[in-house]
């Protein structure tokens, strides 16, 4: 029998929750509730299937642009999500950590976000990386701002600036490489989500709105990873 891949790091951008409501004429905000009830879903079938990182787009630094309404909403979700299933991380042996810009959230949401990275920290099962107020690019600066800083104060010889110690200066410090990309409600394109981190991804993209993400749609964005003959610039062997 062929060997199966699994990938170790999957990341997935949660898209179509407004389409979703839409469709049954409801508010985007219901939209959003049912897309935070398939993430504790897909979460529970990664961590069964025994991939060791899941990383989602929660919320981008560009969605404080979106009507008062959905951004407030989105932004109880930590708080509703974490008081609701801290249990469940624990039991299912799930370490969570948030990536992101924290500054601009608020000591509400942040400290409840440090508690339950703090409860989970010594699980070790796989890891949930939830982006919130995340953006690529802005993380690539601080990164580089941080380097520059080092380099500037002698801290640091520039030919130390490798890709592993560029890695580590990021939000993602300690976390492999993304190996499966998913992105749902046919939208092709990446929206600055991890792209220092994304180099050598296989990317998949699916119509389905992700509310109606289900295992049958996990199991697919798998399956076609499976298939995929990873390269990463050289020939096939
Ligand atoms: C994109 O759909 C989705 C989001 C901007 C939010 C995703 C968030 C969750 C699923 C839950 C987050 C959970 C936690 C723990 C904070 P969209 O609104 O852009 O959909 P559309 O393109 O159809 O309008």
């Amino acid at each position: 029998m062929a060997e199966i891949k699994l990938p170790k790091h999957v990341a997935i951008i949660m898209d179509g929750n407004g389409t979703w409501a839409k469709k049954r004429g409801l508010p985007r905000t219901l939209g959003h509730k049912k897309g935070s009830e398939t993430l504790v879903e897909v979460a529970k079938m990664c961590s069964r299937r025994g991939i060791k990182y899941l990383t989602v787009y929660a919320f981008s630094t560009e969605n404080w642009s979106r009507p008062k309404e959905e951004v407030d909403y989105l932004m109880g979700l930590p708080q509703a999500m974490l008081s609701r299933y801290e249990d469940d991380l624990m039991r299912d042996n799930i370490k969570l950590k948030f990536i992101g810009f924290r500054e601009k959230l608020g000591k509400n949401i942040t400290s409840i976000i440090d508690r339950v990275e703090e409860k989970t920290k010594n699980n070790d099962g796989m890891v949930l990386l939830v982006a919130f107020n995340y953006g690529a690019r802005d993380e690539i600066l601080e990164a580089a701002k941080s380097i520059a800083s080092d380099v500037k104060n002698n801290k640091l010889e520039i030919d130390d600036i490798t890709k592993e110690y560029f890695s580590s200066k990021l939000f993602t410090s300690g976390v492999p490489d993304v190996d499966l990309l998913i992105r749902t409600s046919n939208q092709i394109r990446i929206s600055n989500f991890l792209l220092w981190q994304i180099s050598y991804s296989e990317l998949y993209f699916t119509n389905t709105l992700w509310p109606d993400f289900s295992e049958k749609d996990l199991d697919e964005a798998l399956f076609a990873y499976n298939n995929r003959d990873r390269r990463y610039g050289g020939i096939k062997k």
